[in-house]
């Protein structure tokens, strides 16, 4: 493939940069200017670190202007502020009907695509659910089927501890699988990629992060994520989930009904390494 890898003379200085911060090696110095092989761009894994290096945005790869690109200058986000954020966060269980704007799920969809995945394969797919109706026709497919497997007692061995939630959800009309949220997100990628499972769950973080940032409520749905992929197969490929991707995971999405006034406090446990035994 062409990655279309150019440089502007005028604005290069021939500092090296983009050779020494290419992941693999591939761009050579040819007389202090950059230049990249029809035969190393074969292996290029396209990360655009050369693109992103460069200090006079001389250098364009994959069609893409630098001058396009936010420009970074260090310090962009207050460390305590994200430390804050990362320590307020919370699991939100109780959610407005009011859905999420179209341009704030744009926005964090599009941010999510900048989480690294292994060799920079990006082939995450975010598979979301926009429309509140359609979160409301879903609701309704998933508790009929989990209903139709607990009349029929068919829960696969070791799964029949979801036989409660049904049965709370259809006393009570509690719901257990996706807290009453407008919106779910399923993140999936191809099974035969280098590294499925990491790239789903740092592009789940990512989302909920940056949702967490806006005001908006998050939960990572385990009851979903095991109800649709391994009850309710049909439901989730109705969805537009390929059957050749691992499922990651499935979070809920809104603006939530809970408002939290602390952090919570926790310690992480640490293995400090001194010496190996
Ligand atoms: C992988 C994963 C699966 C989870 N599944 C569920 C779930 O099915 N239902 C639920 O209410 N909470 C679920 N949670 C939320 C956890 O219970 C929650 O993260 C934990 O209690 C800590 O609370 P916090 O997220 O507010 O810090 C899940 C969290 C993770 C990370």
């Amino acid at each position: 493939m062409d990655v279309q890898f150019q440089v502007d003379e005028n604005l290069c200085i021939g500092c090296g940069e983009c050779a020494k911060d290419c992941p693999f090696q591939l761009i050579e110095m040819n007389e202090d200017i950059p230049m990249l092989t029809k035969e190393n761009e074969a292996n290029c894994v396209q990360c655009q670190h050369c693109l992103a290096v460069c200090s006079t945005g001389a250098l364009s790869i994959l069609g893409k202007n630098p001058a396009d690109s936010i420009p970074l200058t260090g310090g962009e986000v207050p460390v305590q502020q994200l430390a804050t954020l990362m320590k307020g966060r919370r699991s939100v269980r109780r959610y407005k009907k009011e859905p999420v704007s179209r341009e704030e799920i744009d926005f964090l969809l599009d941010t999510v695509g900048y989480a690294p995945t292994g060799v920079n394969n990006r082939q995450v797919l975010l598979t979301v659910v926009e429309d509140p109706e359609v979160m409301e026709d879903l609701r309704a497919k998933v508790y009929a089927a989990l209903t139709k497997i607990c009349r029929d007692n068919r829960f696969p061995d070791g799964m029949d501890y979801l036989k409660g939630y049904v049965l709370d959800a259809l006393e009570t009309g509690r719901d257990h699988l996706f807290r009453g949220a407008p919106h779910l997100l399923i993140v999936s990628s191809p099974k035969i990629g280098p590294s499925p499972e990491a790239d789903c769950f740092i592009a789940l973080n990512y989302f909920e992060l940056l949702a967490a940032s806006m005001g908006l409520g998050t939960l990572w749905s385990g009851l979903a994520k095991w109800t649709l992929t391994a009850l309710t197969p049909e439901i989730l490929a109705g969805l537009g989930v390929p059957d050749s991707h691992h499922v990651g995971y499935m979070l809920v999405f809104g603006r939530p009904d809970v408002a939290y006034r602390r952090t919570v406090q926790r310690d992480s446990h640490i293995n400090r390494v001194e010496r190996l035994a």
